[in-house]
């Protein structure tokens, strides 16, 4: 018995992502249903040789469905999700409406897998920008606890879905042809461009949405209420894998062999760190990989107590910073062990 998988949002950026994830990794699937906006109901799509048609999403479209993978925005996940788990499916949501619900686990396979079994329904994937720091940083903070973080990120388009992967081709190549273009998907020239993210920002504090998420994310997933985080957010023209620059203070002293030691054990990552090449972790080497890539390994050179360590790290924003985190989970689901 292999389960029946409904994905909401499959004409999108992620959407697209769940499919070639469950291919690459053999996921077995008995009936796939497939879920966009009316935009795109009776449109096809090809999975593993059969011809599907999408179908609206609504309330009913989850009779059946043992496990709905939800990347369709937030408003989308909070309006529909309650029938989905009402029709006895798993739901595996890529947005942010339930991530701080403790009635939700926030799961990154590496990290808290055992939290799985606690759902009620619904699991959420955390925020990319989050899940790319936390999958490294995690094996560190368990063999030397992490006081602080300060993090900046450099986020590629895919983020913000396929609307805003288009408008960076589109703005790049009118620049080129010294054609004038108008921001649509997003509110600033994207082209030979970057900005501060696209979320709200707290007028008390400063901060962003997207920088929120990842403190507030970081401290459920870490259990740790106590991890100290500063975290800029910035969009970059960068197609779909994000960079961040990650400076970590343990509580007790560690060296740069001792986070090399770490980090070439840990699972989902992989150490990119040629000096004598120049060669360090980079967007378009990640794109595709299923590892978070770390690099620029070393001492921070503003701390004189050697507690403190500087990384540049890579991941593919739609593989682990969504569709693969997703699938990840739906493998580990008792649910399915039990079919
Ligand atoms: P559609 O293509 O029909 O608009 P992305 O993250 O790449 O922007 O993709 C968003 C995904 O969410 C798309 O598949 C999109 O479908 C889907 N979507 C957006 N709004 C809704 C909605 N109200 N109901 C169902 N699907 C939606």
């Amino acid at each position: 018995h292999e389960p029946v998988v409904a994905i909401a949002g499959v004409t999108g950026a992620v959407g697209a992502e769940f499919i070639a994830t469950m291919d690459r990794r053999g996921f077995p699937v008995r009936k796939l249903k497939a879920l966009a906006s009316a935009r795109s109901a009776g449109k096809t799509i090809d999975f593993r040789g059969e011809r599907i048609v999408i179908e609206e999403l609504t309330e009913k479209s989850f009779e059946g469905v043992d496990i709905a993978l939800f990347s369709a925005g937030g408003g989308t996940s909070r309006k529909f999700s309650p029938a989905a788990v009402k029709a006895g499916a798993v739901v595996i949501d890529n947005s942010s409406a339930f991530r701080m619900d403790p009635n939700v686990p926030l799961v990154i396979p590496e990290i808290n897998a055992g939290r799985i079994r606690e759902h009620k329904g619904i699991i959420s994937v955390p925020n990319c920008s989050a899940i790319t720091a936390l999958v490294p940083l995690w094996p560190i903070h368990k063999a030397n606890r992490i006081k602080r973080v300060i993090l900046s990120t450099y986020q590629a388009a895919s983020g913000g879905g396929a609307a805003v992967m288009q408008e960076l081709v589109e703005s790049t190549r009118a620049y080129l042809d010294g054609r004038p273009f108008a921001p649509k998907a997003i509110q600033h020239p994207y082209a030979f461009n970057l900005f501060s993210h696209n979320t709200a920002i707290d007028p008390e504090t400063g901060y962003n949405d997207e920088e929120t998420k990842v403190i507030k994310e970081t401290r459920k997933i870490f259990e740790d209420d106590k991890i100290a985080i500063g975290v800029t957010c910035v969009r970059v023209p960068v197609l779909r894998a994000h960079c961040e620059a990650i400076t970590f203070e343990c509580e007790n002293p560690i060296t740069e062999a001792d986070v090399r030691a770490i980090l070439s054990k840990a699972p989902g990552v992989k150490i990119v760190d040629d000096r004598a090449k120049n060669y360090f972790p980079m967007p378009i080497d990640a794109s595709g990989q299923d590892d978070v890539l770390v690099g620029r390994i070393r001492k921070d050179l503003s701390d004189s107590s050697g507690h403190s360590i500087s990384m540049f790290v890579s991941a593919d924003q739609l593989l682990k910073g969504a569709a693969l985190n997703a699938i990840q989970i739906a493998e580990l689901l008792p649910q399915r062990a039990m079919v």
